[in-house]
């Protein structure tokens, strides 16, 4: 086969003939002119078919091409300034590989129902395209961010024995004469015993809540990096997430701003206020800030995703909240030890009314404290018998925290909800396609 110049790079061919492979995006015709929008996953470029310039056969493949054909186009090169990317091709020949009318999707509104149903073409628009591509580089930005300092990934087992985060929001599977498994709620207690091995580890990986939300920031099926430390406290697990946040933020906008700003209309500004040092605030000083606002919250009661984004609208950028009521909390956090009411936890909240991105705090280090916790909250001790040994053989202060890809996801892009965060969502209502 010839050589594919890819859209993205088509500066590079000024004045050159190039060959270029991708999809019929859209199409305008005047008498002795095609104006096509072709697309190849790198870009969108307008290819001018002038009737004079090409066979006769390529001006009527042009013509009769459907929306989202497979096609192929030569041409020159050429510099155009109305053009977004600065180029548009002068076609010499013109070919369509495959196609057939009747593309779902057609360039008007569609409810976001039916999109949702055709998510497997949905991928190709722009919008889509653009927050695959800017997925990626956050997971890339925080794999770069945790191999460039010392952590060494551990994949923690998806199939397990007993709940992490609740015994509420498990996923059952029947596991041979084992009886049942439970699809993993998050990798932590993994990436704790992992942290004992090598002293910084992180953990990356699908996750599985049943839980019965239907809001705009929660998935059944959802991905999280989870890092967790030997030898760290509290201030030192915040003074982690504060700086890991801040390099993803910066990696994205530098890889993506003109695009965030064109396409998603993404206040890039507002992501550039993302510096240290993120506001600290305690859970009591965050239901006061709450109930300033004349909301009934009282201490004691859980921050709701309407909570959340009171609170976090008041900052310019994310803020940390800190020391949540014990009884809240996961059976594994360890207490305050100046008020013993209050978990070492954190959570971190996106500005702009995004809510919490990250959970995580300090782990009950102390092996007699951990399992009358385990007995208090009805979890199987025979299950977290290996979990205790942690505690029993060289135990440590250490702490992690848990970043959800889809939550950052939605906040860097200003997406109103998760589903266009992650290629085929999971939600309670939905498991195709
Ligand atoms: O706060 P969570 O439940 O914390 C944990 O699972 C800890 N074990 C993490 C740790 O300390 N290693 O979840 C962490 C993050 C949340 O802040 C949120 O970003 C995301 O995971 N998350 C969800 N994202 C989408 N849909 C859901 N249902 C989510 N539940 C949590
Ligand atoms: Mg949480």
């Amino acid at each position: 086969m010839d050589r594919q110049v890819y859209i993205r790079d088509i500066a590079a061919e000024d004045g050159r003939e190039a060959l270029l492979r991708g999809w019929l995006y859209g199409k305008r015709s005047s008498g002795k002119l095609h104006f096509l929008q072709v697309r190849d996953g790198t870009g969108l470029i307008q290819c001018v078919l002038s009737k004079k310039d090409v066979p006769e056969a390529a001006f009527a493949a042009a013509d009769k091409a459907p929306q989202e054909a497979s096609v192929e186009v030569r041409g020159k090169v050429a510099k155009d300034p109305r053009s977004p990317i600065g180029y548009e091709l002068h076609v010499t020949d013109f070919r369509v590989l495959q196609g057939e009318a009747g593309y779902p999707i057609q360039p008007k509104e569609h409810g976001v129902g039916f999109l949702q149903e055709q998510r497997h073409l949905w991928l190709r628009s722009s919008r889509q395209r653009l927050i695959l591509a800017v997925r990626h580089s956050i997971i890339k930005a925080i794999r770069d961010y945790f191999d460039s300092r010392g952590f060494t990934l551990v994949d923690a087992p998806i199939l397990t024995p007993a709940a992490c985060e609740g015994t509420s929001t498990l996923f059952e599977v029947p596991y041979f004469d084992l009886g049942k498994a439970f699809l993993t709620q998050s990798g932590q207690l993994y990436g704790e015993a992992a942290a004992m091995a090598v002293g910084k580890a992180y953990v990356f990986g699908p996750t599985f809540r049943a839980e019965k939300s239907k809001t705009r920031r929660h998935l059944t099926e959802f991905w999280m990096v989870e890092p967790e430390v030997a030898y760290l406290d509290l201030d030192g697990d915040m003074d982690l997430a504060e700086d890991f946040i801040v390099e993803i933020v910066r990696a994205v906008v530098a890889s993506h701003e003109q695009e965030l700003k064109s396409i998603l209309e993404r206040d890039v500004e507002a992501l550039k206020r993302v510096c240290k040092p993120f506001p600290r605030i305690t859970y009591t000083e965050a239901i006061e800030y709450i109930q300033k606002t004349g909301h009934p919250i009282k201490w004691g009661d859980d921050l709701g995703g309407d909570e959340e984004t009171i609170l976090c609208k008041q900052f310019d950028r994310p803020v940390m909240v800190h020391r949540y009521p014990a009884e809240m909390k996961a059976f594994y956090f360890k207490k305050d030890p100046k008020d013993p009411k209050v978990a070492l936890g954190v959570d971190v909240l996106a500005p702009e009314g995004y809510g919490e991105i990250v959970g995580g705090g300090q782990r009950e280090d102390d092996y007699a404290t951990l399992k009358a916790e385990i007995e208090k909250h009805n979890l199987p001790l025979d299950a977290f018998q290996w979990y205790l040994d942690l505690r029993k053989y060289g135990s440590v202060p250490h702490a992690g925290f848990g970043l959800g890809v889809e939550r950052t996801v939605a906040w860097i892009c200003g997406l109103h909800h998760v589903r266009e965060t992650i290629p085929f969502p999971r939600m309670m209502e939905r498991l195709t396609p």
